[in-house]
């Protein structure tokens, strides 16, 4: 592409100073932010008992439940390296074993407390590998990742959506009581931050035009929005809580386009429908009244890596009591799962793994070419380089303990 012809806001038209710069802590944090609440497993997805390995900012992570409560300690055995979680051994309630040479750990504490095959060893007491806070709540594990001498942890409640309380028909939050909250998560292979810009894109409808919530709804989606406000786009800063920005999608905010004349293109579906977005740190979505109203849909984009991230798409409702519950799930299997998290999300996906390759490799940031929309996108980038806890550093360069 020849950069002389860019013009609305890309790399090379706004002169010497390439944009990327008013936000270059973002720019760096390739393996995402630190000293932030993460989703790590649904609560269903790690039994009594059960140890499993999860990896989020390259943090290597091995949960285990025991009496109900999560324990999280770090899933490299300080021995000669190996993960724990690759063949879990337990012999104790509060211990966690290395199932190559014995090294036990202690849960709460990560202190090296035996070693089967030398249990006189003088490190015995004296060696550690660290441990992490742990909130399970809604469903879902949680995990607080980055410097162990971040403490105390901030509320989990800082790091999800804001409360909505100035809408006539707000959304249930997570932390409510009575809802229903069930979703998936899967890996998806782009780096977390294509993921966040993604979620909230509001000229990225193209890719919806065609999916079958749709067709099955008779939805009128729009084509592409435009903030034509000054309160557009509002930036969140709760003291001590979430950070983040609100689209205020309607009509006196925004300029919808409901077709492109130069190539004769219509949105489809007759009923209108502005689902408004907004996006929190340490990089997580929440979508109002999606996919039909009254329910919002919270996404979140851990980093595995500085190339992988792992997608949790999560539906929340209200249900009060069992017919509620029954209802819900009726509607989370016939129809939420099938067209809103797999057909809709299964091409947010695709975008997301389609660009990997020219961040990656291609100088992206500095390279786009960005257009009016993407405002939005500099709004949140802007916010996450000033608000965040921390950039987490590769596994390589984080200090032993
Ligand atoms: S590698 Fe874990 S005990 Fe040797
Ligand atoms: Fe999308």
């Amino acid at each position: 592409m020849n950069s002389g012809d860019r013009t609305a806001g890309g790399g090379a038209a706004r002169g010497s100073i390439a944009p990327s710069r008013q936000y270059q802590p973002y720019i760096e944090a390739a393996w995402g932010f630190k000293n932030a609440w993460y989703p790590a497993l649904f609560s269903a997805e790690l039994a009594e008992n059960a140890v499993r390995g999860v990896t989020i900012a390259g943090h290597e992570i091995a949960l285990r439940r025991i009496k109900g409560r999560v324990h999280a300690i770090q899933d490299r055995c300080a021995h000669r390296g190996v993960r724990m979680s690759l063949r879990p051994r337990c012999f104790t309630d509060d211990t966690i074993t290395c199932w190559y040479h014995g090294f036990t750990y202690g849960l709460d504490d990560g202190v090296l407390k035996t070693i089967v095959a030398s249990p006189e060893d003088p490190l015995i007491g004296k060696v550690r590998i660290r441990t992490y806070p742990v909130e399970e709540r809604a469903g879902i594990i949680f995990i607080f990742v980055g410097d162990e001498e971040y403490a105390p942890a901030p509320p989990l409640a800082a790091d999800l959506p804001v409360r909505i309380a100035d809408d006539a028909n707000p959304v249930a939050h997570i932390l409510d009581d009575n809802t229903y909250v069930r979703g998936v998560h899967r890996r998806v292979e782009s780096n977390w931050r294509l993921g966040v810009e993604n979620g909230f894109d509001p000229g990225h409808l193209l890719i919806h035009w065609d999916n079958q919530i749709v067709a099955a709804t008779d939805r009128r989606m729009g084509l592409g929005a435009l903030p034509i406000s000054e309160d557009a786009i509002k930036i969140i800063d709760e003291p001590n809580g979430p950070k983040g920005m609100m689209n205020m999608y309607n009509l006196r905010a925004y300029k919808f386009f409901m077709e492109n004349a130069a190539i004769g293109m219509k949105a489809r579906g007759k009923k209108p429908y502005y689902a408004r977005t907004s996006v929190f740190l340490p990089g997580l979505l929440l979508v109002e009244h999606w996919p039909i109203p009254g329910w919002a849909q919270y996404e979140w984009y851990a980093p595995i890596d500085d190339k992988r991230h792992e997608y949790w798409e999560v539906l929340v409702g209200r249900a009060s009591n069992d017919a509620e519950r029954r209802e819900a799930e009726y509607l989370y299997d016939a129809f939420f799962e099938p067209l809103a998290l797999k057909d809709f999300n299964d091409n947010d996906v695709f975008a997301r793994e389609a660009m990997q390759d020219f961040y990656e490799s291609r100088d992206g940031w500095n390279a786009e070419t960005l257009c009016a929309f993407d405002e939005a996108t500099i709004v949140w980038r802007k916010v996450a380089a000033r608000f965040n806890r921390g950039i987490q550093e590769p596994p390589a360069r984080r200090t032993a303990r």
